[in-house]
């Protein structure tokens, strides 16, 4: 995702700016800019594509003396990926970067075109800049017109604003995207969005906390709390290794994902829950009119999204739907109907397999949409209409943070074309949207579901095989986990639909096989649990994931109790990657990148 650093010092400041970005690049970015103002004149350079591109394009410039700097580096949300769309966004005599998702940039938008503002972009930040220049002009101080600028923004950000009427100053705001402040003995000050940015130049940092802003200038560090009352900075030490710091803390990329998963979910939803229906501002109605099915298009974990999808889009689009492997698709010589609606779903855009699969649809002439977590990536670049999942950038090879917006999106999705079918109400849609707002909480990791993953996980070492087993939605779950568990443990194991185990691999089970159960309180609850009960039987070891204890398993890993299915989901998908994890450590595995295995499968 979006990357900031700024700089307040009197070292030369374009290299500084552009050395925090490299450090920054592991996020992933589409385009990246920088802007320095200095004896209150700014100069700014953007660039489309790798940091490379803008290093040419300001190599002919340096600052010498005291200079005031604040760079990004952008991934697109709002907006394409272009120059015009890259940060900082200027005004008429101030600049600002911004991470995070202005929610209500539309209505402001509007508001200060009619003021008489101009703008040059498609994004959401633009806007700050002009409510911060409209409240300035309005008669208020610098401070005064930030502060009024925040108060009208809704959503998540953080930002950093440097203007020509306080030439030795950055505004800063945090809520609910990281930002960090840092320090040094020379008395100068710079802005990370990580703190890898800031290893080897500041040896104290403030990490923000959210509705913390303020101000800081040569000699200040103004901060204050959400309720507007000045705070005195807590300084902490700085971490020395780079890598860690893109850990943030976390022994492994892909732990720090499954972290991160709250957060990304609520990006992904970011604007996107109207009232009584869903905002896809990236859709219009033409997309359905003549689709009389889908099908479903992917590989991998982006597969499984897919199969989940297909339950929500008949149960509450009423649609036909089909799911299919994209490898096999390519060669099966499918019946390719002007009437279906191609989705390609796909975390990196660049998979080889779905990629064709695309532009065999494509070339039939069908309608095509891809969901997708990397924008101006091919798939994006050929499908009529895209989503993007904004789980942000990936780098672990087992995909966690991916998946959850995958499927998040695809439910928003199903409910767009409940709405637009008339196959729901708006109070039940309005229903799945409030339940919607609740995956977020319901993903945020607890110290005691990783506690008890990491202790469960020394039990789940040995055996000759996993079965991971669940019904409906909780069927493409368990192929889920027992992809997660297979690619980072390198174990056998299976997902199958709780009912099919009878007809035949129940010859399995003795007390070898391990069973991940899946036992949703709100999806076929008796059902599912008979299937285990007969596992349980043939003194298979289960270990079931529940909010209800079941007494016939052998081991429980309790989720919290809730009112719809689809929380229990996000809950237990949590659990299965957490319990993957840990029995990868404790086997000595490299978690992040499994013997085998690449990121992005660009070969057929
Ligand atoms: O980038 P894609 O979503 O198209 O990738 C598809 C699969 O290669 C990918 O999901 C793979 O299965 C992951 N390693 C799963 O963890």
């Amino acid at each position: 995702m979006c990357g900031i650093v700024g700089y307040i010092g009197a070292r030369e400041t374009k290299g500084l700016l552009l050395e925090g970005l490299k450090e920054l690049e592991y996020r992933g970015y589409d385009s990246a800019g920088i802007a320095v103002l200095q004896q209150g004149a700014f100069k700014s350079f953007k660039a489309l594509g790798k940091l490379v591109n803008l290093e040419e394009k300001c190599a002919n410039y340096a600052t010498e003396g005291f200079a005031v700097g604040i760079g990004h580096t952008r991934w697109a949300t709002h907006g394409k990926p272009t120059e015009l769309n890259a940060h900082p966004h200027m005004g008429q005599f101030s600049y600002v970067v911004h991470n995070g998702i202005i929610e209500n940039y539309q209505e402001l938008k509007r508001e200060m075109i009619e003021a008489g503002k101009t703008f040059l972009s498609q994004t959401d930040t633009e806007v700050i800049v002009h409510l911060f220049e409209y409240y300035f002009e309005q008669g208020m101080e610098a401070f005064e017109a930030f502060q009024a600028t925040l108060a009208r923004l809704e959503g998540a950000f953080a930002i950093l604003l440097v203007t020509t009427s306080l030439s030795e100053r950055i505004f800063f705001a945090k809520h609910g995207s990281p930002l960090i402040i840092g320090i040094n003995a020379q008395h100068e000050k710079f802005f990370g969005s990580s703190d890898a940015a800031l290893i080897g130049k500041c040896d104290q940092v403030i990490y923000l906390n959210d509705g913390e802003y303020g101000y800081l200038d040569p000699e200040t560090i103004a901060l204050f709390n959400k309720e507007h009352k000045p705070i005195t900075p807590a300084l902490c030490a700085l971490p020395e290794s780079k890598l860690s710091a893109q850990k943030e803390g976390y022994r492994f990329f892909m732990e720090k994902e499954i972290y991160e998963q709250s957060t990304v979910l609520s990006d992904a939803m970011l604007g996107r829950l109207g009232d009584g229906e869903i905002l896809f501002e990236e859709l219009d109605s033409a997309i359905l009119e003549g689709i009389e099915n889908v099908t479903f298009c992917s590989c991998g974990t982006s597969y499984h999204s897919a199969l989940a999808a297909s339950y929500l889009f008949e149960r509450l689009a009423k649609i036909e739907t089909h799911v299919a492997f994209a490898s096999e698709f390519r060669y099966r010589e499918p019946l390719l109907r002007k009437s279906t609606l191609f989705v390609v779903i796909s975390q990196s855009g660049e998979t080889a397999d779905t990629l064709e699969s695309l532009k065999m649809a494509k070339a039939a002439g069908l309608r095509t949409l891809a969901i997708c977590n990397v924008d101006n990536s091919s798939m994006v670049r050929l499908s009529d209409y895209t989503i993007l999942a904004r789980a942000g950038i990936e780098k672990g090879v087992a995909s966690t943070k991916a998946f959850a917006t995958q499927v998040a999106v695809l439910w928003m999705l199903s409910l767009y074309f409940a709405k637009a079918r008339g196959t729901m109400s708006r109070e039940a849609i309005a229903a799945e949207i409030t339940t919607l707002r609740e995956v977020p909480a319901k993903t945020a990791v607890s110290d005691a579901l990783h506690e008890r993953t990491r202790r469960l996980s020394k039990r789940y070492l040995h055996g000759h095989g996993f079965f991971f087993i669940g019904r409906d939605v909780f069927y493409p779950l368990a192929l889920e986990g027992a992809l997660k568990l297979k690619e980072i443990s390198y174990l056998h194991t299976e997902g199958y639909p709780s009912g099919e185990m009878k007809h035949g691999p129940i010859a399995l089970a003795d007390p070898e096989l391990f069973t991940i159960a899946l036992l949703p309180r709100h999806m076929l609850f008796d059902k599912a649990k008979s299937n285990v009960e007969e596992l349980s039987a043939r003194d298979a070891t289960i270990c079931v994931i529940s909010s209800e204890p079941f007494e016939k398993a052998d081991d429980f890993i309790p989720i919290s109790t809730c009112n719809h299915y689809m929380l229990e989901f996000f809950e237990m998908m949590v659990a299965l990657q957490l319990l993957s994890m840990e029995i990868a450590v404790r086997l000595g595995n490299d978690v992040d990148m499994p013997r085998n295995l690449a990121k992005s499968v660009t070969v057929e």
